[in-house]
């Protein structure tokens, strides 16, 4: 008996940082799209806790107890009064330490997966506390489509888009750390006045009408000057993409996995092979967004 779950990586379209807070954390306006790239998450009863891991970055996860997919599953279990003896599985496809939510999507589906295969009967309210308690982004990775997180990213609301918006995605050579990013962001505005996040309402609007040109008009992430500031070879892959058409290019949340929105299937396809042809990154990949968040396979199967 076992279930899995598959879970969407995240570009943000908007991420508004504002000033460190006591507590370390940053206030954001952070504009979550969940694209076209998944990891699978499959639980299986076992004798005690245990995660593996297969896909091309598998030796970057940390097969421990600080997983994602792990600490979801003794959370859940904790709340139930039971152990946590699963073993985990992750199929990863999505970039490790990439800035597209790969170790949040673990843990979401993790959670989805136990919750499911233990017949928890939790609520959403519960699943999402849950993931609020993991990590900013884990709460999204659940729900998917596209939302504005607020407080630390991880209050949604769920935003409508009224189209298909179709991306590149450049992986880098290696991976970046949250924290040092946004340590960084700190060193970066030190002495400014640092603004209160605010959703674009033009990009809101973008996302509503499905209007790519409308929504890289108005695209931003304050994290992208910081994670340039620590890999500043992310400039020539972002230029590589907007000389070959892209209608906008940035950093993906904290990086460095960059993001190239493109007007269609075929524009996508001439900035992927642009990026691959250029040697400015480890692979490319295109897919389109929104896509939807943690879904059960096929359900609990004997
Ligand atoms: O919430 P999560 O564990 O994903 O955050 C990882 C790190 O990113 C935090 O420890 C913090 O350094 C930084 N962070 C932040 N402000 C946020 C979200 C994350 O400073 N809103």
């Amino acid at each position: 008996m076992s279930v899995t779950v598959r879970v969407p990586a995240k570009v943000n379209v908007q991420l508004a940082v504002g000033a460190a807070r006591p507590d370390g954390f940053h206030d954001l306006a952070n504009v979550f799209l969940a694209v076209g790239l998944y990891d699978e998450v499959t639980v299986t009863p076992a004798e005690e806790l245990r995660v593996t891991c297969e896909g091309a970055d598998a030796e970057q996860v940390p097969l421990d107890r600080t997983n994602l997919a792990a600490r979801a599953a003794i959370a859940l279990a904790e709340r139930r009064g039971i152990e946590p003896a699963v073993h985990l599985h992750i199929a990863k496809d999505i970039p490790v330490a990439g800035g597209m939510a790969g170790g949040s999507a673990d843990g979401a589906g993790a959670l989805l997966a136990c919750d499911a295969l233990w017949r928890t009967g939790a609520s959403r309210a519960e699943l999402l506390a849950i993931c609020a308690e993991l990590g900013s982004d884990v709460p999204f990775s659940l729900v998917g489509g596209a939302a504005l997180g607020t407080g630390r990213g991880e209050q949604l609301t769920a935003l409508e888009v009224g189209g298909t918006f179709h991306w590149v995605f450049a992986m880098a050579g290696r991976g970046l750390s949250t924290p040092a990013v946004f340590r960084e962001f700190d060193r970066l505005t030190e002495g400014l006045e640092v603004p209160e996040p605010v959703a674009s309402q033009e990009l809101l609007d973008a996302l509503a009408k499905g209007d790519a040109d409308a929504l890289a008009a108005a695209v931003s992430n304050d994290l992208q000057p910081a994670a340039l500031s620590l890999f500043p070879e992310l400039a020539d892959t972002l230029a590589t993409g907007r000389a070959a058409g892209a209608l906008a290019a940035l950093v993906s949340g904290s990086g460095p996995t960059t993001a190239f929105l493109a007007r269609d299937a075929r524009s996508a396809a001439k900035v992927a092979e642009a990026l691959e042809a250029s040697g400015t990154c480890r692979t490319v990949r295109t897919t389109s967004g929104p896509a939807p968040g943690a879904t059960v396979l096929g359900g609990a199967s004997a």
